[in-house]
Formats: C-alpha cells, sequence, structure tokens
C-alpha cells in the first residue's frame, strides 16, 4: 500500500505551519500558567487585555491550523481552575502526545525507535475525542476522579464522574488479575456522537449556547456545578493508560488493557497489536474510513510501543513520551465566518436557507456553502450571521455548520429572518399545509427559480438524460437577459425547442451556488453570452449554432424514447423519487393508467404507500401539469412500456467498467447494487484506483468518495444509480454545461 493513500495535508514541511507549530506550543502553557496565577493563586502577573492579546493570537493560530489545537488547549477551557472544583495533584504526571501529520512522520517515529530497539511491536488504537479523566482506584475502590487540568494538577470531578454508568465505583478481582492494591488509570469521557445533535436542539430550545463539538460537550457536561446535571447527560468513558500501580505489574499495554477489562473498567473494542509499520498504516486507513462509523467521535490513531519495559526505556520529553505518537486525521471540523444567510428556491418550490460562508478547505475539499434545510434549523443551530461557526464534513459529502462560536462574538451578528418572499419570483412564501415547517413559493409553474430546477433535473441523469443540456443552458431557456419573454414558460414545451428560438437566447453568467453574475474581465461589466450561438460570422454576420446546441437537440430527440419509469420521475410529483417512479411505471406500464387510476391502487403498488399515491392524485389534478403530459406527447414522448420479454437479457451498458459503490443506495442493499452493476456488465470492487471507471456515492459515503475525487474518477450520485444502471458511462455533467470555446 502506498502510504499516500491515506496522508492527510503534509504540512510538515511547511515554515509557516512550523512556525505555527512551534508559537502554539509557546502559548499554551505560558496562557495555562496565567489562567491559574490569576484563578488559583489571585496573583496574576499580566493585565487582562495582555491575557487577551496571547488568547486572540492561539485563537487565531488554531482557527487556522485546526491540527495544531490540542484537547487540553486553553481555548477549550471554560476558565481552567474554577472554584467549584477542588484542585488535585496526580500521583503521575498525565503526558500528552506528540502530534503528526501524515504517514511519513509516523514511519519518522518508528525509525527512530527501531534505530533503538528493533522488532518492537506496535499497539494502535483509536483516539477518542473526549476529555481526559485521571480516576484513582484504592482496594478496588474509586477514591477519586480528576480532570487532566495541567497534566500536574486537575479538578476533582469525583463527584460528576460518580454519575457515569460506564465508571465502576468498585472493581471487580480474578484469579488472573487479582484487584491491585493502587490502580491510577486514565482514559477519556465522550460524548456519544448519537446523542450529540439532540443535546444541542436542546441546549438552543433552552436558550442555551450550543456546544462546537461532542468534546466540549462532554468537558461541558463533566465540569456542571450539580452533579444531578451531568447525571442527564449520556456520558461514557474509555480508558486507555495507567499512572500510578502497586500490586500489579503489566509487561505490555495490552496485558494491562485485559487486566483492565477484568477489572470491569472499559477499553476501547478497536486496539489492535500488529508487528509492522505497514500494518500501522493499514490500521490508520482502516479507521480514516471507519470513524463516523464509531460511537464516538475520533480525531486519530495513537501507536504505542507495546512492551512496558521498552516504553520505560525510551523515556519522554517533559510532555510527551517517546514511545508513543499521535497520528492526527486532517482536519473535518474547521471554523470560519458565516457571511450571509441566503435562501434557494428548489424545484419543488421549497425554501431553503444556505449559509454563505468565507472559503475554507474542509477534509480535502474547499467549502463555500453549506445548507441549513429551513428556518427552524437556523434557530436551532443558534447562529447568527456574521458569527464564527463550526463546519464540518461529517463523512457526507454535503457540508453542514455544527454550531457557533459563541465566544467569539462581538456584539455586530445579527439574527437570520427567513424572508416573506420568494428571492426568485416575489411571491409571498407559505407552508403548503397547515403544520408543514418548509415555506415553499406558491408560483410552481412560472417561478423562473423552480422552472429551472425542474428542467435541470428533467434533462439529469434520473429522467431523460440529455446530455449537453447543463445548468446554463436551463437558465438561458427561463432568464434569458434577451428577448425579454423566456423561450420555455414551463417544461412543457421542452421538446418542442428549436435552433432558431435558441440562437438570439442572451444571458449573464451566473454562479450555479450563489446565483451572483460573473464579471467579464475585459469590460469589468456582468459577463454575458450566447449559450446556444456562435459569435456571428465576422464577414457575412451569419450566425451559427454552437456545437453544444445542436447535439443537445439531437440528444433532446433521442430522449423521447426513454423508459416510462424516467418520464414518470421527471414530472417532479413531490415524494416522487427513482425507486417509487420505477414501481409506478412497472405496476402500470402506462402514463395514462397512472393518471386515472385510483388512490388506493397507487397505494397497493410495491414501494408506493399513501402519501405518494396522495401526492400522484394532486399533481395530476392541476391543468397545466396534465398540460405538460399533452405537449409531451404530441412532441412524440414515449408514454408507456411494452409488456417485457423474459428472454431479453439486460443491456450490458456497463460491460468492462469497474464500479465501486460507497454509501448506502436508496432501494438498494449493498450486495443488491454489487449485483446489479454485474447484470449490467459492469465489475463491483471495492477499492478506488485510476482504474475504476466511476464511484458511486450514497449516503454517507466514506473515504472512497475523497480518493474519487482526488484521482478524478467520475462520480454518480447515489439517487442516479439507476440512471446509471441504464446508460453507463457517458461525459460528466460539468463538461455538458461548459460552452465550447469558438
Ligand atoms: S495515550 C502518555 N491513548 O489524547 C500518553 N491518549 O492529545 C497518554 N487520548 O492526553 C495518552 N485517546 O487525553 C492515549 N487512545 C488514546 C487516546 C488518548 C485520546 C487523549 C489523551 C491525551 C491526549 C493527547
Amino acid at each position: 500500500m502506498s502510504t499516500t493513500d491515506i496522508e492527510g495535508p503534509d504540512r510538515s514541511g511547511d515554515p509557516e505551519f512550523e512556525r505555527a507549530r512551534t508559537r502554539v506550543e509557546e502559548l499554551a502553557p505560558e496562557i495555562t500558567a496565567h489562567r491559574r496565577r490569576y484563578y488559583e493563586d489571585d496573583a496574576p502577573t499580566v493585565s487582562d487585555s495582555q491575557f487577551d492579546e496571547l488568547m486572540h493570537e492561539l485563537i487565531d493560530l488554531e482557527t487556522r491550523y485546526p491540527e495544531l489545537k490540542k484537547n487540553d488547549s486553553p481555548t477549550e477551557q471554560v476558565g481552567t481552575f474554577s472554584e467549584a472544583f477542588a484542585p488535585v495533584t496526580h500521583l503521575e504526571k498525565l503526558l500528552s502526545l506528540q502530534d503528526v501529520f501524515s504517514t511519513d512522520e509516523v514511519a519518522a517515529w518508528a525509525d527512530r525507535i527501531t534505530a533503538e530497539v528493533p522488532g518492537e511491536r506496535y499497539l494502535c488504537e483509536v483516539k477518542i475525542d473526549g476529555l481526559a479523566v485521571d480516576l484513582v482506584y484504592e482496594r478496588g475502590r474509586l477514591a477519586r476522579a480528576a480532570t487532566r487540568g495541567d497534566g500536574v494538577t486537575g479538578e476533582d470531578v469525583s463527584a460528576n464522574v460518580a454519575t457515569i454508568a460506564a465508571v465502576p465505583q468498585r472493581l471487580t478481582g480474578t484469579d488472573e488479575f487479582p484487584v491491585p492494591a493502587l490502580l491510577e488509570v486514565r482514559g477519556e469521557v465522550y460524548f456519544p456522537t448519537a446523542d450529540f445533535t439532540r443535546l444541542n436542539e436542546a441546549q438552543v430550545e433552552a436558550g442555551k449556547a450550543p456546544f462546537a463539538n461532542p468534546r466540549n460537550a462532554a468537558a461541558g457536561s463533566l465540569r456542571q456545578k450539580d452533579p444531578a446535571k451531568t447525571a442527564e447527560r449520556p456520558l461514557s468513558f474509555i480508558a486507555h493508560g495507567l499512572g500510578a500501580l502497586e500490586g500489579f505489574e503489566p509487561d505490555s499495554q495490552s496485558h494491562a488493557y485485559a487486566a483492565l477489562d477484568a477489572w470491569g473498567l472499559p477499553v476501547s473494542p478497536y486496539w489492535r497489536v500488529v508487528p509492522t509499520v505497514d500494518e500501522v498504516f493499514g490500521y490508520i486507513e482502516e479507521f480514516g474510513e471507519q470513524r463516523h462509523r464509531l460511537v464516538h467521535e475520533i480525531d486519530g490513531i495513537v501507536v504505542k510501543i507495546d512492551r512496558l519495559g521498552v516504553q520505560r526505556r525510551l523515556g519522554a520529553t517533559s510532555r510527551t513520551p517517546r514511545w508513543a505518537v499521535a497520528y492526527k486525521f486532517p482536519p473535518e471540523e474547521v471554523n470560519t465566518r458565516l457571511r450571509s444567510i441566503e435562501v434557494s428556491i428548489g424545484r419543488t418550490g421549497r425554501a431553503t436557507p444556505y449559509a454563505v460562508l468565507d472559503p475554507v478547505r474542509v477534509a480535502g475539499s474547499e467549502v463555500e456553502f453549506a445548507t441549513l434545510h429551513n428556518a427552524d434549523q437556523v434557530k436551532a443551530k443558534g447562529v447568527l450571521v456574521g458569527d464564527i461557526v463550526v463546519v464540518r464534513k461529517a463523512g457526507d459529502v454535503i457540508p453542514e455548520i455544527v454550531a457557533p462560536v459563541v465566544a467569539a462574538r462581538t456584539g455586530d451578528e445579527t439574527e437570520f429572518v427567513m424572508p416573506e418572499r420568494c428571492p426568485e419570483c416575489g411571491h409571498v412564501l407559505a407552508p403548503a399545509a397547515e403544520g408543514d415547517i418548509d415555506l415553499r413559493c406558491p408560483n410552481a409553474r412560472a417561478c423562473p427559480g423552480q422552472l429551472r430546477e425542474r428542467l435541470a433535473f428533467l434533462t439529469g441523469r434520473s429522467c431523460f438524460d440529455v446530455d449537453r443540456m447543463g445548468y446554463i443552458a436551463c437558465s438561458a431557456l427561463v432568464q434569458p437577459l434577451e428577448p425579454a419573454a423566456p423561450v420555455l414558460a414551463d417544461e412543457g414545451g421542452v421538446f418542442d425547442l428549436r435552433m432558431e428560438e435558441l440562437l438570439p437566447i442572451r444571458v449573464v453568467v451566473r454562479d450555479p451556488d450563489t446565483g451572483a453574475a460573473k464579471i467579464d474581465a475585459k469590460t469589468g461589466e456582468d459577463k454575458v453570452v450566447t449559450p446556444f450561438a456562435r459569435q456571428p460570422d465576422k464577414k457575412t454576420g451569419e450566425i451559427l449554432p454552437r456545437k453544444n446546441a445542436e447535439e443537445m437537440l439531437q440528444n433532446l430527440e433521442r430522449a423521447k424514447s426513454q423508459p416510462l419509469w424516467r418520464v414518470v420521475n421527471a414530472l417532479s410529483i413531490r415524494h416522487v423519487g427513482p425507486v417509487s417512479a420505477q414501481a409506478l411505471a412497472e405496476h402500470f406500464r402506462d402514463l395514462d393508467r397512472i393518471a386515472g387510476a385510483d388512490e388506493s391502487e397507487i397505494a397497493a403498488v410495491d414501494g408506493v404507500g399513501p402519501i405518494i399515491a396522495a401526492a400522484v392524485k394532486d399533481w395530476f389534478a392541476v391543468d397545466w401539469h396534465r398540460e405538460i403530459v399533452e405537449r409531451w406527447r404530441a412532441a412524440g414522448v414515449r408514454m408507456r412500456d411494452e409488456d417485457p420479454d423474459p428472454s431479453e437479457a439486460l443491456p450490458q451498458t456497463l460491460e468492462g467498467v469497474t464500479v465501486v459503490i460507497t454509501g448506502g443506495i436508496p432501494g438498494y442493499t449493498r450486495e443488491g447494487a454489487a449485483a446489479a452493476v454485474k447484470a449490467r456488465g459492469g465489475k463491483a470492487t471495492s477499492s478506488v484506483s485510476k482504474k475504476t471507471g466511476a464511484v458511486v456515492a450514497g449516503e454517507k459515503p466514506g473515504s472512497k468518495y475523497d480518493k474519487a475525487v482526488e484521482l478524478g474518477v467520475t462520480i454518480v450520485q447515489g439517487e442516479d444509480f439507476a440512471g446509471f444502471l441504464e446508460s453507463g458511462l457517458r461525459e460528466s455533467e460539468t463538461e455538458n454545461d461548459e460552452i465550447e470555446p469558438e
């Protein structure tokens, strides 16, 4: 396996990054020391503003390089030494870990060790993104629990830790592992990921600030003055190391874990002892892919030399042991500014607020927008326009805002107000039915936003699959600069388009995400193009079509014979997606029969239910909807499927194509999706390489998606899977949209 497979951005050689790293390592202990003098000794040595300056410098560096932020960074602490918790000195100092950011650095660490002690085995384990605690058991009874603090002194949180079910009050002994006289055990208190979203929603509902991540939630929950409050939170615990110990002498870390387990202390189910660095890389890759499927968040992998005698021989610096290293994953959570919240209109009229962010790299790609779903969601997250927000791509392709960084507020932030009117057509937004959370634009037929989105959808891969008819073409047909009246009033006319109508169309080029006009570098004005026509011939003035435009019309012609399910899907009936469209087409085999069927008959179709049935009836009850069907029929669009000929094999659309499926595909099991690829002549494999023909990215795709992006492999969205099976590989949608050079 090549090490580049699993590396994050390797910044270790970047001088700016190295300067930042050095500075963070100076600042963090300095700030902690000032805090201690202020809170504990009541004898500050710097003014408040000097302290603030240091703190801001650290926040700034950590924002720019989130991988430099330590779990115990002073920026993560809510006034380290509060009066609520008595200080306690740990029996043995709690060391931290040396962070590395690439597998090359892991290899360099291992080389240094091997030079000194060859042939040692490595214990790999996940780095739990929680809050370090130190537990002391005296004769098997939990005597005290403390936070990490500065490694020497922590805070006594015994009463709070006592509420965590995973932490035993008494150890149980076995023949092999009798209870030791004294045990100091270290581990992480964590907040299970599944409970985190729920907690934040409850926080905002109660008028409190949401937590930026599960680690902060764990810290906030553990540091409650009232242990009853801690008890309400689903905190858990995993042990990962030993401090002082009397009455037991483990010979390795893995031996110690076996003992901890026997005594009833939870140890991670994921640790593994391996003999070679290559296997360490394998572990890193494996858990890099799985990181969001574990019960707790992890921010990296810890690699330790297993034998304790060798650990002692290798020793430690003042802060970190030489026998262990922490490989940190590239950050998936970064802070950035929320510039504004805009509202987009979808093809069914739904008004969706989305965040416009200061562009930032998250987990390997640039993020500028994040969906906010609806106005309630904006409220629930507690974000204000102008906030610094935490953005993440938690295994999903779609970035999301986790929470605002409340501490960074300046007072200039403003609350988002959902617009009353549709930003595209000005109609008053309203819920489609009483009690609906979503607001919709009621101007379904003529709203240019809705029509543009419907057109882009119906020409897309899961519907008529019209190559060369991309987003720019659809916008041009609906919202041209010239002529004054759009060529299409609704999608009914899409199969009647003629070149004469297309040639005069001029359109302002817009960013598909923001809708902002692009500026022509030469003129400084809005960039205007004729998307379907070439520049007039210099001599004759003749206006000829672009090649794309000719191909688009040919493809529209061909699209008329697409199978019925694609026609049904293309109608943009609420709740009807490719899976239910296929179920309807297979059952009725004729669009008129679908339109004329009773609601109960539709609801009885396998794969369809009462909600879809009602939506189908509602759709066909609208006059202009039925007119669309009639215009398509008149243009020659296929309205019925022939009865299937059982002797006919499926078209081998994927012959010789290697396909990797990552994430869940709606309507398919993992095996079912692989079988469908096979039935079309393709090969379903599990690892992405340059030879992979396509990666199908379903819900919650893994790192294979990022790999595909990196290697430029074609990506098929999960919802387009059915269309992909039918049509096979074709040029990408983005190429569709390009206006070819003159
Ligand atoms: S071992 C002397 N193992 O990460 C080495 N630490 O950034 C002690 N952490 O202070 C740490 N998961 O609180 C170790 N599996 C793991 C860990 C882990 C999380 C925390 C720990 C440590 C911090 C360093």
